[in-house]
């Protein structure tokens, strides 16, 4: 009867795993997807602590330990819950690889410890498939583990990218020696140094993989190793025999990698590019305020005549980037978004799939802003109205709006899909600077006549003009 319950309650994880992630596809639905996932994993949690048992002497025994298990669940739910609410929408890329590195540090610990119980164990218990899913575990735990960690100093920028010549050859050497120490432990388990050396091989491994990759690189690499994690997770699921780990392992391992796969694509690079090329690190940076270069002369706009090209526009498209995350200035772009429909103008967004640093990075931000998603439109939907549109108003917006991407084969972006705002009658570009965005490159969009520049900080900027348009 026990047993059947504790089935139930990893049913009901299960179930939960999925319907959240089908909930998380879409933004009005994705906050009730993580409460509903989180819930199914709680039931799952504690059907472990109190219903999980195992034979032993004939007898069954239950896991026990509560103070301990519940005293480490207070300090996690604390730091965790303290962490979330003090983090910066700019910093969630940060928080995840640190989150991520966490799961592979426990997946290798699991397996350490099994290992230990597995060689404890009668000669004839020991079986090589057990020792291999064990040592699977500590491998890909490992790595991720370790590049989760470089990755979030990268990311906060207390480590820089390093590199030398023959990096990649060594990078597999290491690897390989991993993978060789582990196939001999398999087949010996009796050799109980051999775990640890494995265990170093994998962490200088996960280090060595992920420190030459470009710091602005970092969010595909953590969408890579956040798959590790679910991988190595699941080990520990066939390990225990335990179908909710293996599940909730299964599915992040899947929607890691496609998440990969779909940014990868969204950049137009392939994971190789990603992996050893030098992608962003590489910025040509065209001085703060510059207004010519190779391409010809900037025109800007003052704050006074933007105010009013707006008020006496029918249609207004927003395109939101990393640049309004940076400003934070989310709330200040819904206030100027709710003054101009209330002078009768029709406003909307427009959403490149990679804009900002993490995937619905915009969705997010311009969410927590209380921005109805009815007014949020998909690149392809925004790329069909730009024609209708009168000003489209660029937001600390770059790469995402760079027609290097469609008439220039020599550039890193070329073919990347890209907002077609040319389209509009009108089109304003608020940054501080002429400086590049991500990918290094300049803008021939900021030179062409259509295109006035409105430079500044983006939430200062909206301020301003929030200010302008009320009191016109
Ligand atoms: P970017 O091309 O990075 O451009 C952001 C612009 O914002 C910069 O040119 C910057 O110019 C401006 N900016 C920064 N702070 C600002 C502030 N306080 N106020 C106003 N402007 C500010 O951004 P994007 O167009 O959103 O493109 C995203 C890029 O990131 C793409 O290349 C994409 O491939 C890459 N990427 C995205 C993801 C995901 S999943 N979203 C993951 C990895 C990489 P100034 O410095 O002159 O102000």
């Amino acid at each position: 009867m026990i047993q059947q319950l504790l089935t139930i309650c990893y049913l009901i994880g299960s179930v939960t795993f999925i319907l959240g992630l089908k909930m998380l596809s879409n933004p009005a639905s994705a906050r009730k997807g993580n409460l509903v996932a989180a819930g199914g994993m709680t039931i799952a949690i504690l059907g472990t602590i109190f219903l999980y048992s195992y034979q032993e002497d004939n007898t069954s025994h239950y896991l026990g330990n509560h103070i301990w298990i519940f005293v480490a669940l207070l300090i996690g739910s604390i730091v965790g819950t303290m962490a979330a609410k003090k983090v910066k929408m700019t910093a969630m890329p940060e928080m995840v690889s640190l989150f991520n590195g966490m799961g592979g540090a426990c997946a290798a610990l699991i397996s350490i410890v099994e290992f230990n119980h597995l060689i404890n164990e009668p000669a004839h218990d020991v079986s090589s498939s057990k020792a291999l899913i064990i040592l699977l575990g500590l491998v890909i735990g490992s790595v991720s583990f370790a590049g989760s960690m470089i990755a979030w100093g990268k990311l906060n920028g207390k480590i820089k990218d390093f590199s030398f010549k023959g990096q990649n050859v060594l990078n597999l050497l290491v690897l390989a020696l991993a993978v060789v120490c582990a196939s001999s432990l398999v087949v010996n388990p009796n050799q109980g140094m051999m775990l640890y050396v494995i265990l170093i091989l994998s962490l200088v491994y996960g280090v060595f993989f992920v420190m030459p990759i470009g710091g602005a690189d970092m969010p595909v690499v953590i969408s890579l190793l956040n798959s590790f994690t679910g991988v190595a997770a699941a080990c520990g699921g066939f390990l225990y025999v335990n179908k909710v780990m293996l599940t909730g392992g299964i599915l992040v391992g899947a929607a890691g990698t496609l998440l990969t796969i779909l940014m990868c694509k969204a950049m137009n690079r392939s994971l190789k590019n990603v992996l050893i090329g030098s992608f962003g690190g590489n910025k040509s940076v065209a001085g703060s305020g510059a207004s010519t270069s190779s391409q010809g002369h900037t025109k800007e706009i003052s704050l006074s005549d933007t105010a009013m090209v707006m008020s006496y526009a029918n249609k207004v498209l927003i395109v939101p980037g990393y640049g309004l995350a940076v400003a934070q200035a989310q709330h200040a772009c819904h206030e100027l978004e709710k003054i101009l429909t209330d002078k009768g103008v029709e406003v909307k967004y427009a959403i490149h799939p990679v804009a900002g640093r993490m995937p619905g990075h915009m969705n997010v931000l311009l969410a927590e802003a209380d921005v109805s998603y009815d007014v949020l439109l998909e690149m392809e939907q925004a790329n069909d109205e730009f024609a209708t549109t009168d000003v489209v108003f660029i937001l600390g917006a770059n790469d995402v709006v760079n027609p290097a991407a469609k008439s220039d084969p020599a550039s890193p972006i070329y073919g990347m899909p890209i907002l077609d705002v040319e389209l509009a009658k009108t089109v304003i570009v608020n940054k501080r600077s002429m400086k590049p965005g991500y990918a290094g490159i300049e803008n021939e969009l900021f030179f062409k006549p259509k295109t006035s520049m409105l430079f500044g900080d983006a939430k200062k900027v909206l301020q301003d003009l929030c200010s302008e348009i009320k009191n016109a």
